[in-house]
């Protein structure tokens, strides 16, 4: 052990070993020491490592982190620090009602009391299913204690009659089925759990491969860490590496803000344009950015990543699975390919302790169906569109996803590419689309925008993932499956629909898509990144004049205290007041 190395005095020692205090001391020594820790571990100088865990019964995604503890704290210890693991409050994707995203700032504020008000020196963030991966990274960003994440990583491949059966796709496409008549509800409940054949989270690239890849991407990780599938070797081993390298970081000081900086942020958003990676992707990395203070713009999305090329053939843009992905070489493999362009900033530091440079050095492609160069991908430009107008200030289109019939369809009329006028259809939330989206009377065609509203994070509350609606039954059965719609919600990351969406700011609080009505003519136009309703201005004044806040009914505490501290998706749908908190680990709470 170095000099260094023995004489620096950990925060857990405040609690630990602290004469100036012996009455607290002792009553923190007491209690810790009942557990399994001795006086002497406990007193001992070493680095005490929290264990974030946010796997549980009720959160499946997860589950595989209760299984890799042991490795994670065999880990910390043949490093010589003393592991703590800790619950999370679960945020469990699909199970969370209203909608999982209510409670990523909760679990976010969550983990900041514990890491800031414990004896904790570094931290060990067990990641894996959608919101859990931007809360534990929210959290890690505010305290700024050293960090490092670890991915549960993807359930195996799934499969259906020899095809492969992805999560949320085989939902989308199973919904389309059964709206057509072709399957009835047995085979459509076996169809779905087909996707999800073993621990892990899914298996798509849907918001929890791409949050895993971010913050790989951003040096929050081990290199290669994400892609690693749940029941797999190596994912025991990253476990195990990942336990002995915080404890490294924590006597280097390595922290969060060290990492996440803006660069860092701009590799991100590059990582998850090749990838197909979600639109949820956004509004988390914003997040993140603020509480870390760095500035990240909705707009950067576009400017810094819409002419990345697609380079991962993964559902939903794509054909392949996690497993695939994995063994072309996840991350560093697509990374390594965007270096060769000049695309990554490779001095960024890592976790790992070396930069980003040195951690992807000689990575490529293992398998050019999977994870294609830079030259040859599977789609030029493909990142996301950030559209203003009349309705809103921004919102998102996912161009990747675009199919060739919808391009067609609508995008391609001879002389107006790009352009598309349509007639709006509007409905007021989920239940009022499942109770009319069949309704003759609506007149939806082919010339038809479906839109919907009062879905954002005051609306839902939380902003649901519903703006993928798919076409009344009648135009499915005459094979039109998808209508450019339209919303202040999000939706699904693993959803292959051109939607635009996280449209801010939302409905509820006096955003533009509030004033719009059933019959107006809109305008979408890819080439200026606009979406305009075409309703005469004097109208338009006279709607937005005309207009009352809706009565929000809360359910819960939480759910009030949400809607009156939370921002718009355009800028994270942070808690606002808590951004205003940073690198809180310097301020040692009283005993
Ligand atoms: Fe948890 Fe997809 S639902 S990872
Ligand atoms: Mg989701």
């Amino acid at each position: 052990m170095s000099d260094t190395k023995a004489n620096k005095r950990f925060r857990s020692q405040e609690w630990f070993d602290n004469p100036n205090n012996p009455g607290m001391t002792a009553l923190y020594v007491e209690r810790y020491q009942n557990q399994t820790f001795t006086r002497d571990e406990l007193q001992s100088g070493k680095p005490v490592i929290g264990i974030a865990q946010t796997g549980s019964d009720l959160s499946p995604c997860n589950k595989i982190h209760v299984y890799l503890m042991d490795r994670i704290k065999d880990g910390i210890r043949e490093a010589g620090g003393i592991p703590m693991e800790f619950p999370v409050h679960p945020i469990q994707e699909t199970g969370k009602r209203p909608t999982a995203a209510l409670d990523r700032n909760l679990t976010y504020l969550g983990l900041v009391e514990v890491l800031h008000g414990y004896p904790i020196d570094g931290v060990v963030l067990t990641t894996g299913c959608d919101k859990t991966t931007p809360a534990m990274l929210m959290g890690a960003a505010t305290v700024d204690l050293p960090a490092i994440a670890l991915n549960g990583g993807p359930m195996l491949d799934g499969w259906w009659k020899g095809e492969r059966s992805g999560s949320g796709m085989i939902v989308w496409e199973s919904r389309r089925l059964l709206a057509a008549g072709e399957i009835d509800f047995d085979e459509f409940m076996s169809r779905v759990c087909s996707s999800a054949p073993s621990l892990g989270h899914c298996n798509t690239m849907g918001t929890a491969s791409t949050m895993n890849a971010m913050a790989e991407a951003l040096g929050m990780s081990l290199s290669g860490n994400s892609a690693i599938p749940a029941p797999y070797r190596e994912r025991m081993g990253m476990a195990y590496l990942t336990g002995k390298r915080i404890v490294e970081m924590v006597h280097e000081d390595l922290k969060p803000s060290d990492i996440m900086t803006r660069e860092a942020f701009e590799n991100a958003i590059v990582v998850n344009t090749a990838i197909g990676g979600s639109t949820n992707a956004p509004p988390h990395l914003q997040a993140v950015a603020r509480h870390i203070g760095v500035d990240l713009e909705v707009k950067d999305w576009e400017t810094i990543g819409f002419d990345v090329p697609l380079m991962v053939n993964m559902q939903p843009a794509g054909k392949f699975l996690g497993e695939s992905f994995f063994r072309a070489g996840g991350v560093p493999a697509v990374m390594g390919e965007l270096a060769k362009a000049g695309r990554i900033h490779m001095d960024t530091r890592t976790a790992t302790g070396k930069t980003t440079g040195e951690n992807i050095a000689g990575m490529q492609s293992e398998d050019l169906m999977v994870i294609t160069s830079y030259d040859q991908p599977l789609r030029h430009d493909a990142g996301f569109k950030v559209l203003s107008g009349n309705l809103f200030d921004s919102a998102l289109m996912k161009t990747s996803v675009i199919s060739e019939d919808f391009q067609q369809r609508f995008l391609s009329q001879p002389g107006n590419e790009g352009i598309f006028e349509a007639r709006a259809v509007m409905f007021e939330g989920p239940e009022d689309y499942h109770d009319r989206i069949n309704d003759p009377s609506l007149n939806i065609d082919d010339k038809t925008i479906l839109f919907i509203r009062g879905v954002g994070c005051v609306g839902y509350p939380g902003s649901a993932e519903v703006v993928n609606m798919q076409p009344p039954d009648d135009m499915i059965r005459q094979g039109i499956y998808h209508l450019p719609t339209v919303g202040d919600g999000r939706q699904s990351g693993t959803s292959e629909s051109p939607s635009i969406l996280n449209a801010s700011p939302e409905s509820v609080v006096g955003g533009g898509l509030a004033h719009l009505q059933t019959g107006d003519r809109v305008r979408l136009d890819l080439n200026a990144s606009t979406l305009m309703a075409l309703v005469d201005a004097d109208e338009w004044q006279a709607r937005i004049d005309a207009w009352e806040p809706p009565q929000l009914v809360h359910q819960t505490p939480w759910q009030e205290i949400y809607r009156n501290h939370v921002g718009q998706l355009s800028n994270g749908g942070c808690l606002e007041l808590a951004t205003a908190y940073q690198k809180i680990r310097h301020q040692l709470p009283r005993d």
